[in-house]
This record gives structure tokens, C-alpha cells and sequence, in this order.
């Protein structure tokens, strides 16, 4: 007995020392949270989550400017059917038809894309949701699916017009949907492999014009159908991928610089671990002489969001996108463990089948973690729940900081609350 209690006595000590030299270490609770590609919001209105940005002196969001890619990508279709009239009416009823996927509808990128192309196609409706009666800005416009709109008949869209070479045409929104799978992940792009096959079983040859939110979905009807029938197809994203095939018909997409995101998601994570100057390595250079040149990203303090800026890839400048997981030499510069000692990051995507996040933005944060210091952790949820994700951050405190990717939006609560 005696023996037994000297032991358990032993135990009792060598925890609590184990205690003490954990003692020092920083709670959970004002670890470094960065969000990143989903940003804190309300899925239906699009308000940030002000609560989650703030969660502690060491939270931002990295991003992209939504607003400016999606008008972008709007001007771009728009631009493309101006100088290919001949032939772009294929069943020849004075209707420039499109169809739309749609990736996530309560997702500000996705909700803005489809507000751009709807916008710059003259096909969109004041938002009566948010009270609104006129466009100004794309923030105005409806972006409800429409279902089938063969008719034209919708109330979430309106017919536009375009004159291309002299003649003027209708532009109708003939189908748009969200591109959800059965397991309810988004942005899918079998889903949008498949909507192009009953589209176009049902009403093809009105099928004059594809957009979609992004290049995953935009791949998938491009090759599955609009490669082979001619129709121009536009995405979003500059995925690897995508950019390859505006060789072969392909019409453009948007490159949303998934290198200044991947730099910048883990240079604030570094920066907050180090109690650095945030901006450091981003608008002033650090010790290695990385820096990222002002056109590229811009800051919100106020709300602790950055966003990269984004730009168009056509044929006439996509073969200098064609690596888009080629890390940046502007901010590529190996920092010193002196400088920048080695620091334990747990970071998750969303959806392990995302195209954009997979095949574009991780290998881009592979280059940069390495680069940075960072020994990363990298978790692949499955898309559909966040307890999926949110399971396997079991012992926050042996990770230093948290790079977060949410399913939906609003969810943020999810992880902070882990870290409480
Ligand atoms: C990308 C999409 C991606 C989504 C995931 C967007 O910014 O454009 O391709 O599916 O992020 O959240």
C-alpha cells in the first residue's frame, strides 16, 4: 500500500511539473486565428462576422477582393462576345442564351460572381431581398438561382440586350443552380458535369454562352460538353488546369493570385506568432527582403481583412499563368530560423475535393510554409460539415497558431469556441 501511494505520489509530481513547464506557454485563447478563403459571414445577408474577425489582437482574414474579380470576370465575357459574333448564336433565334453555375449561394465570392456576370450581361434585377430598387454597383443585384428560365419569364433575372457586329441580340439567362452534391458539398463540380448533360439533353441548342463561378465546374462542362460543341465557356480561378485549356477553346477565367493568399495567410500568421509589425514582409520588407508591391493586395483595418487583387487570363496573356501553383520570387526569400524560429501551424481545407483549394492554393501554401518556418499541419475536411474538421483539432495547445477554412460561413464559432 505504502509502495503504491509513494508511486501515485511520484505520478502526482511529474504532472504537476509537467504542469509548471507548460506554465509560460500562451492560452489557446490568444493564439493567432487567421481565416482564410471563407470569410466570416452571415450566408444569407453577407454581413462580416465582426466576432469572429476580433476573436483576439491576433485574428484577420485573408482573402481576395470579391467585388473587383467578379466585375472583372464580367467585362471579360462580356469583352469576349463582342469580338466572336460569327457564329456565337447557334440556333440562330436572335437569343445569346447562357447558362450559370452557381458555386455556393451563401458564399460572398460565389454571390458576386453571379451578381458580375448577371450585371455586365444586362441581365440583372434589383435585389428586393436587401430593399433594393436600382443597380448601381453589383452589391445591387439579385443573384437567386434561377432554375429554367426558357422563357424568360423569372423574376430573379430580367433579358438583356447586346449589339455584337451591328446586330442586336437578346441575352437570356436560360438555367442557372447552385452546384451542390447530394452530401451537400459545394461547388461541386461532378454536379456541374452533370446539370451541363440534362441542360443540354433539354434545351441545348439555345446553349450559346457557359459562366461559371469557378473553373472546377467550369472544367467539368467544358469537358464534358462545350469543348466538343464550340460553345464559349468562362471560369474563375486560373487553376493549372483551366489556364491549359484556353489553348484548346476554353474562354478565360479570373486569376484571384493564389500565391499573394497563400503568402499572406501564413506571412500575418508569422508576423502575429513573431509579435511582429503585421505589415512586415507584406508592404515593408522583412530581414530576407521578401515584400509584396502595392497592386497586388490591399488592407482593411478595420475590419482585419486583406485581400489580394485579381486579374483576367484570356488568350492573349494565359501562358504566363500556366504554373499557378509557381511560387512568387518577389516573396520567396527562406527566412533564418534566428529570425524566424520554427513555429507548429494546424491549418484546414474546407473540402478535400475542391479543385481551386487542392490543386491551386495548397501547393502554393506548401511553397510558403517552407519558406516561412512553418510546420504545418495540413487537415482535409470532407465539404460537408464542420465537425468533420473541427474533430480533429482534439489538443489545440500543441499547435502554435490556426489557419482556419470554414464550410459555411457562419460557422466560425465552431473553432473559436475550441480554443476557449
Ligand atoms: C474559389 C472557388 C472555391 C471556393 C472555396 C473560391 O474563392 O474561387 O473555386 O471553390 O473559394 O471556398
Amino acid at each position: 500500500m505504502k509502495k503504491l501511494l509513494s508511486v501515485i505520489l511520484a505520478v502526482v509530481m511529474v504532472l504537476s511539473l509537467g504542469t509548471v513547464a507548460f506554465a509560460d506557454d500562451v492560452p489557446n485563447n490568444e493564439k493567432p486565428v487567421i481565416w482564410f478563403n471563407r470569410q466570416p459571414s452571415n450566408s444569407t445577408t453577407g454581413e462580416l462576422d465582426m466576432d469572429a474577425l476580433t476573436f483576439n489582437g491576433k485574428t484577420y482574414y485573408v482573402g481576395f477582393d470579391a467585388k473587383q474579380g467578379a466585375e472583372l470576370q464580367g467585362q471579360m465575357i462580356v469583352d469576349y462576345l463582342q469580338a466572336h459574333g460569327e457564329g456565337l448564336d447557334r440556333n440562330g433565334d436572335g437569343v445569346i442564351g447562357y447558362v450559370l453555375c452557381i458555386g455556393d449561394i451563401g458564399h460572398n465570392d460565389s454571390i458576386a460572381r453571379t451578381r458580375g456576370a448577371r450585371k455586365a450581361l444586362g441581365t440583372a434585377v434589383p435585389d428586393a431581398s436587401q430593399g433594393k430598387t436600382e443597380i448601381e454597383t453589383i452589391d445591387d443585384v439579385d443573384p437567386t438561382a434561377v432554375g429554367t428560365n426558357l422563357d424568360g419569364t423569372s423574376s430573379a433575372v430580367q433579358d438583356g440586350a447586346i449589339t455584337i457586329d451591328g446586330t442586336e441580340y437578346v441575352v437570356r439567362e436560360l438555367a442557372s443552380q447552385e452546384m451542390k452534391n447530394n452530401s451537400g458539398a459545394t461547388w461541386d463540380a461532378p454536379t456541374a458535369g452533370t446539370a451541363i448533360m440534362t441542360w443540354s439533353a433539354s434545351f441545348g441548342d439555345q446553349i450559346d454562352v457557359v459562366v461559371s463561378n469557378n473553373d472546377g465546374m467550369g472544367m467539368a462542362v467544358f469537358n464534358a460538353w462545350s469543348k466538343d460543341n464550340n460553345v464559349p465557356t468562362f471560369g474563375y480561378d486560373a487553376n493549372s488546369d483551366a489556364v491549359a485549356a484556353i489553348a484548346d477553346g476554353y474562354c478565360g477565367t479570373i486569376s484571384q493570385n493564389a500565391d499573394v493568399q497563400a503568402y499572406l495567410t501564413l506571412r500575418v500568421m508569422r508576423n502575429a506568432l513573431d509579435d511582429a509589425d503585421i505589415m512586415t514582409g507584406i508592404s515593408t520588407p522583412d530581414a530576407a527582403g521578401n515584400v509584396l508591391s502595392e497592386d497586388l493586395f490591399y488592407y482593411d483595418e478595420e475590419t482585419r481583412c486583406f485581400y489580394a487583387l485579381n486579374g483576367a487570363v484570356t488568350a492573349e496573356n494565359y501562358e504566363s499563368y500556366l504554373d499557378a501553383t509557381a511560387p512568387n520570387p518577389a516573396f520567396s526569400n527562406q527566412l533564418t530560423e534566428e529570425d524566424a524560429p520554427v513555429k507548429k501551424v494546424w491549418l484546414d481545407i474546407f473540402n478535400s475535393t475542391d479543385n481551386f483549394l487542392n490543386a491551386t492554393y495548397k501547393p502554393q501554401l506548401e511553397n510558403y510554409d517552407d519558406i516561412l518556418n512553418l510546420d504545418v499541419e495540413y487537415i482535409a475536411g470532407d465539404g460537408q460539415t464542420e465537425a468533420n474538421i473541427t474533430d480533429r483539432l482534439a489538443n489545440p495547445s500543441e499547435y502554435d497558431g490556426f489557419a482556419i477554412n470554414m464550410v459555411k460561413t457562419d460557422n466560425a464559432a465552431s473553432y473559436t469556441s475550441k480554443l476557449q
